[in-house]
């Protein structure tokens, strides 16, 4: 009898493990004025993920003890805040202890790739980024400023206030806020992006935690509204010193110096560029589950 429910016990055991062992775990990390679950894209993508890939862990990153939290974290913590409760969150998760892929929507973009590079273990194995901003922004959203004088105007007097230590300690937007007009100064003044990018010095530790992926796969949204410019997406932006002509990443001296191992991840094939045609905040998971989780996370 006894001996009957132990087989029973190991072969649903068996099962389990089997099942399990199928799918790297996958991270997600939304973006600001979001939370992590119920009806957001992110909690619908997690619920997505888990049909489409059974038996899956996935998990959606909650910041704060309270989805109301999560909202105000969102806007208001700092990223190097974020970045260590995410650390701890992945860490103390023992079905994450062998890896695991991250998803990140937006803002949640360059949070996750902070994750990636200042949180080695455990190890991201490949970083998907939807609509992020890679090389900051230089606009307000949903106010075209190539196409609008008085959002040009708007942006320039941002670039007054900006860097002022307050909003960038209390302000996540204001941490990614690239002032083209003034490189020196957001080089100087940006607390987290200038950070992550190796701008100010080179941190080895991020150069090496960066090639430790399998893939960085970065989706532009074509009709995004919100990152000025969209070629942020991609790691590309305003050329130096003013603010309509584009630089792509290989053009960059970020890539040419290879400051971050960039372009060492381009030669070993691990750099993606995809686009589709979404405004920023749209998904379809069609698009989603052709081009990243059949491509990327199986
Ligand atoms: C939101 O989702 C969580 C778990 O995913 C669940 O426990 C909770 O009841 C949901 N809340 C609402 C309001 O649906
Ligand atoms: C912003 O304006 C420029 C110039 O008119 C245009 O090419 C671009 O598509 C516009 N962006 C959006 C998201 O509408």
């Amino acid at each position: 009898m006894c001996k009957n429910s132990l087989k029973v016990a190991l072969i649903l055991l068996f099962a389990i493990l089997n099942v399990c062992k199928c799918y790297t775990p996958i991270v997600i990390w939304h973006g600001i004025g979001d939370t992590c679950c119920n009806n957001t894209i992110t909690g619908h993508l997690q619920k997505l993920l888990q049909a489409y890939l059974p038996g899956s862990h996935v998990i959606s990153l909650q910041i704060g003890s309270t989805k109301e939290e999560d909202l105000i974290n969102s806007y208001n913590t700092h990223p190097d805040k974020q970045i260590r409760m995410a650390c701890h969150i992945i860490q103390s998760d023992p079905l994450l202890a062998n890896g695991y892929n991250g998803i990140g929507f937006s803002q949640g973009s360059q949070l996750m790739r902070g994750l990636a590079q200042r949180c080695g273990k455990p190890k991201m194995k490949n970083l998907i980024t939807m609509a992020g901003q890679h090389q900051g922004v230089y606009g307000v959203p949903e106010c075209n400023a190539t196409a609008i004088p008085a959002c040009d105007a708007m942006r320039k007097l941002i670039n007054n206030v900006i860097y002022l230590k307050a909003l960038q300690e209390e302000l996540v937007p204001a941490t990614y806020w690239h002032n083209p007009l003034n490189t020196n100064k957001y080089i100087k003044r940006s607390t987290y992006l200038a950070d992550i990018n190796n701008e100010r010095n080179i941190n080895e530790a991020y150069i090496e935690n960066l090639q430790a992926l399998d893939n960085f796969v970065m989706v532009r949204h074509g009709a995004d509204e919100v990152v000025q410019p969209t070629e942020s997406s991609w790691f590309g932006f305003y050329k130096d010193g003013q603010s309509s002509e584009i630089e792509t990443l290989p053009e960059s001296e970020l890539y040419k110096s290879d400051r971050l191992g960039l372009k060492q991840m381009d030669k070993k094939g691990k750099l993606h560029f995809l686009l589709n045609d979404w405004k920023h905040a749209a998904f379809e998971w069609n698009w989603f589950r052709e081009n990243i989780v059949d491509t990327f996370l199986k």
